[in-house]
C-alpha cells in the first residue's frame, strides 16, 4: 500500500485526537494512502518524548522549521495555537506539502487570504478541521436539508457553549491572550457554529455583535497550563486580553435569520455544540453532548402524529457507521477526527478538494472579524 510520512506539529489535546486518529484510520476504514507517524514537534523535548512513544511516533524534533523542510515529510498536521498557524502553513505550502489545519484558520482574515492563496499556488490538499461536520448526524441534518425535508429554512439558533474558566483562579493559558489566540470564545467556538451554518444553511450576508469579559486579570499559567489542567507558576497575575462570551446574529443570503452565542462561563455546560434549525416544512436540533442523534420533526407526518422524533444515527447506513460498530454501539468525539483524516488521505489520493479547505476558512473568518468590528463599532457589518 502506497504510504505518506505525517508530521505534526502539537502534543497536547489535538495533538493527542490526530495521534489517535491517524492510528485508527487505516485500521477501520479502506484507504489507499496510509498514513505513517513520522516526526511529531514541539518545544521541550521530554514531555514531546513520552508523547512519540506513546502514539508510535518515529522521531522528535523541537523546531518545527526543519519538519517543514524535511523532503521525506509529505503531510505537515497543524496542531497548535493560533498565533503560529499562519506562519507554519505558509512554509509548509511553499514546501509542498498537504496541510491539516486547526481551527480558527488564523489570527486574521488578511493572513487568511494570504494562507488560501499560498496553498492553492503550490497545489497542495489544504483541510480546515472543523470535525463536526463529520459527525453523522450532523450529516443527516444535511442530507435531510438537501433531499428538502426542513423546506426553506427560516432560522439557523446555534449555541457552544463551556464553562472551563468560570474559576478565577483559572490560569491565563494561551487562550486567553489575544496575541496567541486571535480572540477568545468568538474565534474558538464561533468558528465551528460558523462553519456548521455554512454548511447547512448557507452564506451569512450580514452580521452584528455583542462581547464582553468577566475576568480582567488571572494567575499567571505554568509551563504545562493547557485547556483542561491549568496549572499556575505562582508569578503573579496577568491581563485577560480576549472576550469572554459572544452573542451574533446574522441574515443568511437565503433569508435566514441566525443567532450563535459562544461562552467559556455558561455553567455546567461542557462541550454544548447545540444547534437548531427550523424550516417551512420541517426542523432540527442537534447537540454534541448526545452526539449519536439528531431531532427532527416534519410537518409531512400525519397530523395526529406530529412532533420531534428522535433519530440514533447509528445504522450503517449513515456515513461512516457501516466501518464502526453494530447499530446502537455510540460512536465518540474522537471518530470525527477518523473520519477527518480518512477524507482528507481520499482527496490526497484523488487529487480532488476536501470541505471544508481554506477557502471556507477565509469565508468563516470574514464572518468572524465582521462580528469583532461590530462588536468594537455597535454597527451592523454586511459582507
Ligand atoms: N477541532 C477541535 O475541536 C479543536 C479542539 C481544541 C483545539 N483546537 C485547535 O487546535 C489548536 C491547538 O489547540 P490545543 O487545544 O491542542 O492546544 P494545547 O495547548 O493543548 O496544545 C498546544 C501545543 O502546541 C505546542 N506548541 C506551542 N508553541 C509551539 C511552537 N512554537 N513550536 C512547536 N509546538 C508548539 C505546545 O507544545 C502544545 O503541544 C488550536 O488552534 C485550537 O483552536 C481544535
Amino acid at each position: 500500500m502506497k504510504t505518506m510520512n505525517v508530521g505534526i506539529i502539537g502534543y497536547q489535546f489535538m495533538g493527542k485526537a490526530h495521534s489517535n486518529a491517524w492510528l485508527q484510520a487505516p485500521r477501520f476504514f479502506n484507504m489507499n494512502i496510509k498514513p505513517v507517524l513520522k516526526v511529531a514537534c514541539g518545544r521541550r523535548k521530554e514531555p514531546l518524548q513520552s508523547f512519540a512513544d506513546n502514539w508510535g511516533w518515529e522521531e522528535v524534533e523541537t523546531d518545527w522549521r526543519k519538519v517543514v523542510e524535511r523532503d521525506d515529510i509529505d503531510i505537515i498536521d497543524i496542531a497548535v495555537p493560533q498565533h503560529l498557524h499562519y506562519e507554519i502553513a505558509l512554509a509548509a505550502a511553499k514546501a509542498g506539502k498537504h496541510i491539516f489545519l486547526e481551527k480558527p484558520m488564523a489570527m486574521t482574515l488578511e493572513q487568511a487570504r494570504e494562507m488560501a492563496a499560498a496553498a492553492e499556488d503550490s497545489g497542495v490538499t489544504h483541510y480546515l478541521n472543523h470535525n463536526y461536520r463529520r459527525c453523522p448526524a450532523v450529516r443527516l441534518a444535511k442530507k435531510l436539508i438537501d433531499e428538502g425535508k426542513i423546506g426553506d429554512i427560516y432560522h439557523w439558533r446555534g449555541a457552544y457553549l463551556q464553562d472551563w474558566i468560570t474559576d478565577p483562579q483559572f490560569p491565563l493559558t494561551w487562550h486567553l491572550q489575544k496575541d496567541k489566540a486571535g480572540s477568545g470564545p468568538h474565534g474558538d467556538l464561533n468558528s465551528h457554529s460558523v462553519d456548521l451554518a455554512r454548511y447547512l444553511v448557507g452564506e451569512i450576508a450580514q452580521v452584528t455583535a455583542m462581547t464582553t469579559q468577566f475576568i480582567s486579570e488571572r494567575p499567571l499559567p505554568d509551563a504545562d497550563a493547557a485547556t483542561f489542567k491549568g496549572g499556575t507558576s505562582g508569578a503573579g497575575m496577568g491581563k485577560v486580553t480576549v472576550e469572554d462570551a459572544s452573542f451574533m446574529t446574522v441574515m443568511f443570503k437565503n433569508g435566514a435569520l441566525g443567532s450563535f452565542e459562544a461562552s467559556r462561563f455558561a455553567t455546567g455546560r461542557k462541550n454544548y455544540n447545540f444547534f437548531e434549525i427550523y424550516g417551512s416544512r420541517g426542523s432540527l436540533i442537534f447537540n454534541l453532548e448526545r452526539m449519536n442523534e439528531l431531532e427532527f420533526f416534519s410537518k409531512d407526518d400525519p397530523e395526529y402524529a406530529q412532533g420531534f422524533r428522535t433519530i440514533l444515527a447509528t445504522e450503517s447506513v449513515h456515513d461512516y457507521i457501516a466501518n464502526w460498530w453494530p447499530p446502537g454501539h455510540i460512536i465518540g468525539y474522537e471518530h470525527e477526527f477518523v473520519h477527518a483524516m480518512v477524507d482528507f488521505m481520499d482527496a490526497i489520493n484523488r487529487g480532488t478538494g476536501i470541505a471544508p479547505d481554506f477557502y471556507d476558512g477565509v469565508k468563516e473568518m470574514e464572518v468572524l472579524q465582521a462580528a469583532l468590528d461590530s462588536a468594537s463599532t455597535g454597527k451592523v457589518v454586511v459582507l
